[in-house]
């Protein structure tokens, strides 16, 4: 029997070079080896886009296109869209009673994402929503809903696994074995530093390349990249330590990497021939991609049919588990 993996991502963007190598590239290793749940949570992205449906739901398709794109295999990954299973939002109601508020303000990624707003909204990020603070709660149904063993993220959701481990432990304490306390499968590179030397890349910071993003775009991105401040003329030897142009062209392993580097160090490569390099490394990496989204894109409905299909599939087993759960908690009327 293969162990059930579930990672479920918000549909509120396209996926860029952060999300391929802080997860994507976990998703293509593990795609093998397990029975896989990819949840398309949509639900938890309207906690806050509320206002916003038409974003969610063009995301939904999008990033299943961009999935897709870097190589999963639906045969072997199961699509599914997290509104087309009410199993979950009832689980939800189930759990909350096994929280509480303070234990929800408390998580550290949940108050980080607070800061967060206050800092893009000012005061207005003060209201934050009953379906925001309990988020966690409805993450912890996504995972046991399909008896989720392992989950791959992002250190950043350390906390809300931790915080579904500690709902599992208390229902089946309460109401008896039912649930599966899942582990965390961490990627290698979890954080993947923006081109403007930020720590993350992100899509609020504006400093994402895009498996989307066409050449000129990229040119753009690429050629404000921040390098090393003390390089000031073409053939002053610099640090790559501290350019992002260098890492870069280590994150999308340039074969050419040690020239790069000993190039920089003696002063004999300037940044702009360093970024038109990189450039080219990116649009080379980026190719099969996108030609991989073409197909779908010439043939949206492929991408209903394996929403379709994979929230069939993903019904069934939450169907059995809500039948579980409702007999422990005493309520299979
Ligand atoms: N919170 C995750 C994110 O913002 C997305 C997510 C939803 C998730 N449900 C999940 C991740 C279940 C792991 C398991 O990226």
């Amino acid at each position: 029997m293969k162990k059930t993996i579930l990672t479920g991502l918000r549909p509120t963007g396209n996926l860029h070079l952060g999300h391929y190598f802080g997860a994507g590239q976990n998703y293509l290793k593990l795609q093998d080896d397990y029975d896989f749940y990819l949840e398309i949570a949509d639900v938890q992205g309207l906690t806050d886009n509320f206002n916003n449906p038409e974003k969610v739901r063009l995301n939904t398709k999008e990033i299943t296109m961009d999935l897709l794109s870097i190589g999963l295999d639906p045969e072997k990954v199961n699509f599914f869209v997290q509104s087309r299973i009410p199993e979950i939002a009832e689980l939800t109601v189930f759990y909350s009673n096994l929280v509480t508020v303070s234990r929800l303000q408390r998580n550290p990624t949940v108050k980080s994402e607070i800061a967060q707003k206050k800092e893009l909204f000012g005061n207005s990020g003060e209201s934050i929503t009953y379906g925001f603070l309990g988020y966690p709660v409805s993450q912890a149904a996504d995972i046991t809903c399909f008896d989720g063993e392992l989950v791959p993220v992002g250190d950043d959701q350390l906390p809300l696994l931790e915080q579904c481990r500690e709902i599992v432990r208390k229902f089946n304490n309460i109401y008896g074995e039912t649930l599966k306390e899942p582990e965390p499968v961490l990627s290698k590179t979890t954080r993947v530093k923006g081109l403007d030397g930020n720590e993350k890349m992100g899509k609020s910071l504006g400093n994402a390349i895009y498996l989307v993003d066409d050449n000129e775009t990229i040119k753009k991105k690429v050629m404000g990249a921040v390098t090393d401040p003390k390089k000031i003329k073409k053939d002053d030897p610099a640090d790559p330590e501290v350019c992002m142009v260098y890492y870069y062209h280590k994150l999308i392993d340039n074969p050419n990497l040690d020239t790069v580097c000993s190039e920089c160090k003696k002063g004999a490569r300037g940044c702009v021939a360093c970024k038109k390099e990189l450039i080219d490394k990116i649009n080379d990496f980026l190719k099969p991609i996108k030609e991989r989204r073409k197909k779908y894109e010439d043939n949206p409905e492929l991408v209903d049919k394996i929403l379709s299909d994979g929230s069939i599939k993903a019904k069934i087993k939450a169907k059995e588990q809500i039948k579980k759960v409702k007999k422990a908690m005493k309520i299979d009327y």
